[in-house]
């Protein structure tokens, strides 16, 4: 089998690129090791920023989204007993989408099959070769079957523990990481949300975060420790924790999902070797407190896909060369939110009572200062493309 451009990883970033491509004429196949079933219902994210919403609706996928999505112009930071409100649309003009990382999956899915363009799913052993040269070509099992796919370029966007980015030689990689003492227990349940925007919730005891996934769907967080056992954490004790930390009445309900999400920052530089460009997860991790992950990846993919349409419309390889420099602009500048936020809002263990009030304190700035206020809600709702 031949194609343009092999794209390893049906998440958002290898979904979206493939559809990107489409829309300028050059053939794809993604490669997925999961099953359509899985992507389709892995809860992940929820926010999309003011630019990822643009880009949706721009390439025809972003219909459902408008409809069942909720628009939220502000958030609000809860510490010291009081909720303060952002309000994003005073500050940017502009606006944030909440819709489940799942739900663009799905959509970008549906926009595969219609364009009956190849999306292979529980394809296994995936394997890229020969990327540092002009005909890579990557390998892969379907059912009992060995596949060859030959390209010119390949596209890794296999998230953090994908086989792309440790394909290439660890030399030519420089790692930038930092792994956060704390991890973020949430859960998924049946209860109508108690805010109408997200609370961001900084509290003596840890962070919390109230999100929501629909009217009736809230989406709930709380600092925990990395190893934290889930066995035990009954649902009427994660109620109350974060009935604390939010210091709102929650409405309650039936808890549909429960899980503990790691906390990190990591970057590789560069994202690419050869013909070998790494997008999403699978070139930078962020933690999940400025809701960033989706958005850099829809971003890099966007890069990306107009890097490969000048390829193909000139033959000349310059944007490509310029893919990874052009990314990490961005990337840099969405860590230093995501740390920001992270290190604003959670407790540290190393932490004393000097930093506690040092905490209090920036929220206060925060709130009372529209220039603080500006600086958080211009990264919140999205900073350019190209910065
Ligand atoms: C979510 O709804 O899952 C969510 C929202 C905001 C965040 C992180 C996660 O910062």
């Amino acid at each position: 089998m031949r194609t343009q451009v092999a794209i390893v990883g049906a998440g958002p970033a290898g979904l979206l690129l493939a559809h990107l491509l489409h829309l300028r004429g050059i053939d794809s196949v993604v490669l997925e090791s999961r099953s359509r079933e899985y992507v389709e219902s892995r809860v992940r994210a929820g926010v999309l920023e003011h630019q990822s919403v643009a880009i949706l609706n721009e390439c025809g996928a972003g219909g459902r989204m408008m409809s069942e999505g909720l628009l939220h112009r502000g958030i609000f930071l809860h510490f010291g007993d009081t909720s303060h409100r952002i309000d994003f649309e005073d500050l940017t003009g502009r606006a944030v989408m909440i819709y489940g990382q799942q739900e663009v999956v799905r959509d970008l899915i549906a926009a595969r099959l219609a364009a009956r363009e190849p999306l292979l799913f529980e394809v296994d052993s995936v394997s890229v070769h020969d990327f540092d040269q002009e005909r890579p070509y990557v390998r892969y099992r379907s059912g009992a079957t060995e596949q060859r796919l030959d390209c010119d370029f390949i596209a890794g966007c296999d998230g953090f523990h994908g086989v792309c980015r440790d394909s290439i030689p660890a030399a030519a990689l420089e790692r930038f990481e930092r792994i956060y003492p704390f991890a973020w227990l949430g859960i998924l349940a049946q209860a109508s949300p108690a805010s109408h925007e997200l609370v961001y919730a900084s509290h003596d005891d840890g962070f919390a975060l109230l999100s929501m996934r629909s009217a009736n769907v809230s989406r709930l967080y709380l600092q925990c420790a990395p190893d934290e056992d889930l066995g035990q954490w009954s649902d009427e004790r994660i109620w109350s924790e974060l009935q604390k930390r939010l210091g709102s009445s929650l409405t309650t309900g039936p808890v549909l999902q429960k899980s503990v999400t790691p906390m990190r920052s990591f970057v590789v530089e560069p994202m690419s070797r050869g013909r070998l460009f790494l997008a999403g997860d699978a070139a930078h991790i962020v933690p999940p407190t400025g809701a960033k992950g989706m958005n850099q990846a829809i971003a890099d993919v966007q890069v990306l896909s107009r890097a490969l349409g000048s390829f193909y419309a000139s033959g000349q390889l310059d944007a490509l060369h310029g893919y990874s420099r052009t990314c990490l602009r961005r990337v840099w500048k969405v860590q230093r939110f995501s740390w920001w936020m992270t290190t604003l809002l959670h407790r540290f263990d190393t932490d004393n009572a000097f930093d506690r009030r040092r905490q209090l304190a920036e929220l206060e700035y925060l709130v009372s200062s529209r220039a603080a206020a500006q600086t958080l809600a211009e990264n919140y709702v999205g900073l350019p493309l190209e910065v």
